[in-house]
């Protein structure tokens, strides 16, 4: 019989999805999320976000604990584990990114670390589970995202890790835990409850918290709905529910379990080369493209030849920041990355430290730089583009255009350069043997076992 509430049928779908409905695409896609994931998590932990926000948690202690990543010493229980593990994943804007938009493995991935190590030793949490519990946290996100039109363009409201990606978290964890499909549905009304954190705090040190708050209320949640805490049974149905994030919420049953398919089959992540906002990313190739027009032998012509530079971009209002002074603001800058690339011929992560931000010559282009809001440029990651143009004192204009960047879904980053990036940015906080293994780990990821062999290794060297 068909179902009419579209609450039972996600706690159904949760509840009901199991390992063979896990397709090769997906498997396989999935497991390159996790592995670069892991990385940009380990590198996060470098971060001055990640340490004010590990010591924060550090005056809770239980019993049971999880791993804070690259923390050998630290163990937190299971909520603040996934809290600050998530706040490294985007605390450089580093992690990925998905249509319609949102950072949708940052939410999920620090819960299932952390629950699979809080678990009783038997029976053992196996990569399979691991894999199907990602999985539903993943899909949950997408189907939600579904049900607005807003969801698909460049967010203007709520950040949508903190919107979609608590409820993937709760719906991750209700899998791993084993939750029947009656606390699946309690935990989705408890999740939405701690939902929703606006677009405002974008570019500030804030917003990766929006990633950690995500991970532990959706942990939060489950455990109230272990507990019988009750909400509201039909959260997702309802304008005043989840509905009210956005303001044309149209929710729809989910499909038969008979005939599942996953949103990840037919939509592929994008992976970031550089830690920024993912617009910026076609910025920097637009403007990789056109400095070869201006570089004579090995150097960039000199910055008072420039008249003008003008970019062709979407209007997204919290990434247009002319004169950004702190690494959060300039990595939502298209006029920073812009400038940076010109001037440099590449983007890194240091290019995102104060000395590089606030070198003279960078201030000197961006007082150049205009932006222009094409009409047919819209904001949203599947059809955006960026047109670059750099006029010189002489008259001479340089156009060049970027409508894929390597690393977004129509141009999927290779598996060695995903594997190259995880090595670059684990390898400060694990030794070269463990950050080896991950990868082997990772890449055979449906035949492990038992997943502390994985979670073993994300504390760093003792
Ligand atoms: C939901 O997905 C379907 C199938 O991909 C698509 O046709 C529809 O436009 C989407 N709805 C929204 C609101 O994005
Ligand atoms: C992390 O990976 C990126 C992309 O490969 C690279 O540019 C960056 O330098 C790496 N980080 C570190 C600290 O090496």
């Amino acid at each position: 019989f068909p179902l009419k509430s579209v609450t039972e049928s996600f706690a159904k779908v949760i509840h009901g999805l199991k390992v063979g409905h896990l397709t090769d695409h997906v498997i396989q896609r999935s497991k390159r999320m996790i592995l670069d994931t892991l990385g940009v998590g380990f590198l996060g932990t470098s971060t001055e976000v990640f340490h004010k926000a590990n010591e924060y948690s550090k005056i809770y202690s239980s019993n049971v604990s999880s791993t804070v990543w690259g923390r050998p010493t630290l163990r937190l229980p299971p909520t603040y584990a996934a809290f600050v593990n998530g706040v490294a994943i985007h605390s450089m804007d580093f992690d990925d990114t998905w249509y319609p938009a949102t950072h949708p493995s940052g939410a999920v991935l620090p819960v299932l670390m952390a629950l699979s190590e809080a678990l009783p030793p038997s029976p053992k949490c196996s990569g399979l589970d691991l894999l199907l519990a990602f999985n539903v946290g993943i899909e949950v996100q997408g189907r939600l995202m579904n049900f607005s039109k807003d969801a698909n363009d460049i967010p203007k409201r709520f950040h949508p890790p903190s919107v979609v990606g608590t409820l993937g978290s709760a719906a991750a964890a209700s899998k791993i835990l084993g939750l029947s499909m009656t606390n699946c549905q309690k935990a989705l009304a408890i999740a939405v409850s701690h939902a929703g954190a606006p677009m405002a705090n974008a570019a500030t040190q804030t917003k990766p918290l929006h990633m950690g708050n995500a991970a532990r209320h959706g942990i939060e949640a489950v455990f109230l709905a272990m507990l019988g805490l009750q909400g509201n049974k039909q959260v997702l149905d309802t304008q005043t529910g989840f509905g009210a994030f956005y303001t044309n919420y149209s929710p729809k049953v989910l499909p038969n379990l008979d005939s599942y398919t996953w949103l990840l089959d037919q939509q592929d992540v994008a992976f970031k080369s550089f830690p920024a906002h993912l617009a910026t990313h076609w910025v920097a190739d637009a403007a990789a493209s056109v400095r070869k027009h201006l570089v004579t032998d090995r150097a960039m012509c000199p910055i008072d030849h420039v008249e003008r530079i003008v970019l062709r971009i979407p209007d997204v209002q919290y990434v247009n920041r002319p004169f950004p002074d702190s690494e959060h603001e300039a990595r939502h800058s298209f006029q920073y990355v812009a400038c940076a690339m010109l001037l440099d011929g590449g983007i890194t992560v240091s290019s995102f430290h104060k000395h590089q931000i606030n070198r003279p010559q960078v201030r000197e282009l961006l007082c150049k730089v205009e932006l222009e809001h094409p009409q047919d440029n819209l904001p949203n990651f599947n059809t955006l583009y960026c047109e670059i143009s750099v006029t010189l004192k002489d008259g001479a204009t340089f156009t060049e255009r970027a409508d894929t960047f390597y690393g977004h879904w129509r141009k999927p980053l290779s598996q060695k350069d995903l594997e190259a990036k995880f090595r670059a940015n684990a390898s400060g906080m694990l030794s070269c043997d463990a950050v080896e293994r991950l990868i082997k780990i990772v890449d055979n990821l449906e035949g492990l076992e038992d997943c502390s062999v994985l979670t073993s290794l994300l504390k760093g060297p003792s």
